[in-house]
């Protein structure tokens, strides 16, 4: 496995690579590699030929108050994991690389980007999308690899490289998820064990909602007035931050559910903000790829 920090390296390879017809995967990451991030490359490696794996913890997609700085790092254990996942670059950039001190230019979803995690987060998916963009330009891949953890962020890139006319397939791999069903995520070390222990609720109480829809439960309100009881019941240490049911392409609020709608949530805990969703009507297509 080859390590680059020079954007300008990469992109010298992947040039090549693009002009030889090397049939390339891209999955980006910000690193604290765990079995989530692996499930992605090794999905990336079954269907390329070559497979470019980034690692940057992008500053532009953090709030000023948000958790930048104890955003968990560890590069060696991620060089390590990336090495036994077969993956053949790791693109490792500083944020000096990334980002030059001119005047700043942003690739921006608007509509998509204020909804649902936008509401707390309102400059938090212009910064995904621009780093994405960003990348997709340095290592120029046939596809690119996300995961359906961030429902949100994949349909908003879906949106930016169909609208931008990116030449590249986006793929969405299903969440990967603890024995207990807490979705992976890097920031889940943020937690204390008493959290940690609380947290499983989220997924409970989506598996709750999907239970109910396919029952037979329509009623958006109705719906998530439970969960949000069945949340404030069994996360004490939690604060939710929004429990809604929309659209799962363009992300609208639903108030009934009579086609296909996914369910999201995003919780507080003192040191980490988790998020989760779920499909709620297994038999329909929940991804458009
Ligand atoms: P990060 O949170 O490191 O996630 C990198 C990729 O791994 C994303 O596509 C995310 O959806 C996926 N992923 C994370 N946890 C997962 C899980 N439990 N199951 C399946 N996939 C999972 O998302 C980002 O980084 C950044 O916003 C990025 C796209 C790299 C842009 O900076």
């Amino acid at each position: 496995m080859q390590i680059y920090h020079s954007p300008l390296d990469l992109q010298v390879t992947a040039w090549k690579w693009r002009s030889q017809g090397v049939n390339v995967g891209l999955v980006p990451t910000m690193g604290y590699l765990h079995q989530g991030h692996v499930s992605l490359m090794k999905h990336a490696r079954d269907r390329a030929n070559k497979v470019i794996v980034s690692l940057f913890v992008n500053p532009t997609q953090f709030g000023p108050n948000e958790d930048l700085s104890r955003y968990p790092r560890d590069f060696e254990h991620d060089v390590a994991v990336a090495e036994q996942a077969g993956v053949d670059v790791l693109f490792a950039p500083t944020p000096l690389d990334m980002y030059d001190d001119g005047s700043p230019v942003w690739v921006d979803v608007p509509d998509m980007a204020l909804r649902l995690c936008g509401k707390t987060r309102p400059t938090h998916f212009r910064g995904v999308t621009t780093v994405v963009t960003k990348l997709l330009m340095l290592a120029m891949p046939q596809f690119a690899v996300f995961g359906e953890k961030d429902w949100q962020q994949l349909q908003i890139l879906r949106r930016m490289v169909s609208a931008l006319n990116i030449p590249v397939e986006l793929i969405g791999c299903p969440i990967v998820r603890e024995a207990d069903g807490l979705a992976l995520s890097s920031r889940n070390v943020n937690l204390a064990a008493e959290e940690r222990r609380q947290a499983v609720n989220i997924y409970a109480g989506l598996t709750m909602a999907a239970t109910r829809v396919a029952d037979g439960v329509t009623d958006v309100s109705q719906l998530v007035a439970d969960v949000q009881a069945y949340y404030e019941r069994s996360m004490s240490l939690g604060r939710i931050d929004y429990l809604e049911v929309f659209h799962p392409f363009t992300l609208q609020p639903l108030a009934s559910i009579t086609g296909p709608a996914r369910i999201a949530a995003a919780v507080f805990f003192e040191k980490a903000r988790l998020i989760d969703n779920m499909a709620l009507n297994n038999d329909l297509l929940s991804d458009p790829a």
